[in-house]
């Protein structure tokens, strides 16, 4: 089988690639495999209207093939569970990781409070070759920290703790989050959904 994953998201993208590579039956390409392709504004207002509105561009030129969209993002308890949606801009529009990061522990400075729990949360929407919509959810909870530390992955990696651990997602490293991360999670449902309906062994 064919999947397209609608991201332009490297280390989303990374991490899918990884998990589905031991899959020798599914071959995976993304939008930027596409000859034309230009992203759709993320103008919903929960994680399930932006991973729709992510997966039907892509489905719209390969209407015939397996299509994945799906959005993410950060829910930090101290700051009324921002910056969710708004994860991949919370310091502006065109902002880095760097700085998204940055004003998440100052916005968590400002607060001054002892709660430093938080949860990343997955939302994915696959297409059927028949149009047939799936919808899978990933939650990570864990804590953040107030240095950064690690370098490995991307967004908020380097300051979340997952619960349990005592290392950030940016030292636990793509080992660790392709088995567990809220991303892993709904791709593990969905690949047990193929597993159910035999399309992969
Ligand atoms: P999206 O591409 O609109 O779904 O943006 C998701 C944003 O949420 C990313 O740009 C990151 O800032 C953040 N995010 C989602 N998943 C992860 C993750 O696994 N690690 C770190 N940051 C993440």
């Amino acid at each position: 089988m064919e999947i397209w994953i609608a991201t332009g998201n490297k280390g989303k993208l990374e991490e899918y690639k990884l998990t589905l590579a031991k899959f020798l039956e599914i071959k995976v390409y993304s939008q930027s495999d596409l000859p034309v392709f230009s992203a759709k504004p993320e103008t919903g207002t929960t994680f399930l209207e932006n991973a729709r509105i992510k997966a039907k561009s892509v489905k719209a030129l390969k209407a015939d093939y397996w299509v994945l969209g799906e959005d993410s993002g950060l829910e930090v308890e101290s700051l009324n569970h921002l910056p969710g949606v708004h994860s991949a801009r919370y310091a502006g529009p065109n902002a880095r990781d760097s700085e998204n990061v940055a004003k998440l522990l100052k916005m968590m400075q400002i607060r001054s409070g002892a709660n430093r729990q938080a949860v990343f949360k997955c939302m994915t929407v696959v297409y059927t070759p028949q149009n047939e919509e799936l919808i899978f959810e990933g939650v990570l909870k864990g804590t953040i920290s107030p240095k950064l530390a690690g370098v490995m992955g991307f967004g908020y990696d380097p300051v979340f703790v997952p619960e349990g651990e005592t290392k950030t997602l940016a030292e636990l490293g793509p080992a660790w989050k392709i088995q567990k991360s809220h991303r892993a999670l709904a791709l593990s449902q969905f690949l047990a959904k193929l597993k159910e309906t035999t399309v992969i062994s």
